[in-house]
């Protein structure tokens, strides 16, 4: 696996992983890759991006790399030859085997266990269709991970690519800025038994009463033990009720009673805020870390 050594006083060896993009509109991909988390990702060495033109690989005269389809019918075929070159030549250009990625309507629908193992692969190779779609042929000779996004159809695979880039990046250490954030996420946070994927629990900052609605007591009474009980709780509970699916075969799937403050309805917060004096704790910060300058 590539690696980068950062002399930083403790060398420390940051894994660093390489992703391609073939795609006809490498353009799309210059706003994305230097915002947020994929620029953070590149900035830091974890990632590197390499975007290639399809169409510069293109043997005809006027850069072309799609024609009508066999059989007839309606729109354009990507063509073999400018995409099995452009493959050839992004894969020469590092030693590290790459892992073929089509982006596809039709492939595997993209999940979070698939992205975790993605992202500790060395290197992707993320190829992006247009039109109706890219010739079989190279699909069959370059047997590519076919990924979806979902069940409906994209105008191309640039989209996907990115949201790809994006959800690996995020998991690529020292990316985000606090290390358990990933883990604490939606799909990697699981249930007690560890075989179940959860949905995270709700999230809440500053002002502690916004529009009538108030923060739910128990995330500003300072007891970390509560807190962490409460959000595991609505984790079970958000995932009963939003995805069962997710908790199928196991005892969650039961409805179970959950800590008072699990629920938050805002007119008994608001009363039960009237009643009770204010918690020496309330400004204090989340789970212990500075809370953002009011709103
Ligand atoms: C208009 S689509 C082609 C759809 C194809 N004719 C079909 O019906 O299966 C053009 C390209 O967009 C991308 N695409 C469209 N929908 C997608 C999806 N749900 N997930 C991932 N990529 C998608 C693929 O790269 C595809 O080759």
């Amino acid at each position: 696996m590539p690696a980068v050594l950062r002399d930083d006083g403790l060398a420390k060896r940051v894994n660093s992983m390489r992703i391609d993009v073939l795609t006809i509109f490498p353009d799309l991909f210059t706003g994305f890759l230097a915002t947020s988390i994929p620029a953070n990702a590149i900035e830091s060495g974890a990632l590197s991006c390499h975007v290639h033109d399809i169409r510069a690989h293109s043997a005809s005269r006027h850069r072309k790399t799609d024609d009508r389809p066999f059989g007839g019918g309606p729109g354009m075929v990507m063509m073999c030859q400018p995409i099995f070159d452009a493959v050839k030549a992004a894969e020469s250009q590092d030693p590290a085997t790459a892992v073929r990625v089509l982006l596809s309507p039709q492939g595997e629908r993209l999940a979070q266990p698939r992205v975790e193992w993605l992202a500790q692969q060395p290197r992707l190779l993320l190829l992006c269709g247009h039109y109706e779609g890219i010739d079989e042929r190279v699909v069959e000779e370059l047997k590519p991970l076919e990924l979806s996004l979902g069940d409906y159809v994209l105008s191309g695979g640039e989209l996907g690519a990115m949201v790809l880039i994006d959800a690996v990046a995020r998991l690529q250490s020292g990316v985000l800025g606090h290390e358990d954030s990933a883990a604490e996420d939606s799909f990697s946070v699981r249930s007690a038994d560890g075989a179940h994927p959860l949905l995270d629990c709700p999230h809440y900052t500053r002002p502690r009463e916004w529009n009538g609605r108030e923060v739910p007591d128990i995330l500003l009474s300072g007891d970390h033990q509560a807190v962490a009980r409460w959000r595991d709780a609505q984790r079970i509970e958000r995932t009963r009720e939003r995805r069962p699916d997710l908790l199928q075969n196991t005892p969650f799937a039961q409805p179970q009673p959950l800590p008072v403050a699990n629920k938050h309805n805002a007119a008994e917060q608001v009363a039960q805020s009237k009643r009770t004096p204010a918690s020496p704790n309330r400004d204090a910060d989340l789970h212990g870390q500075a809370a953002p300058e009011s709103a």
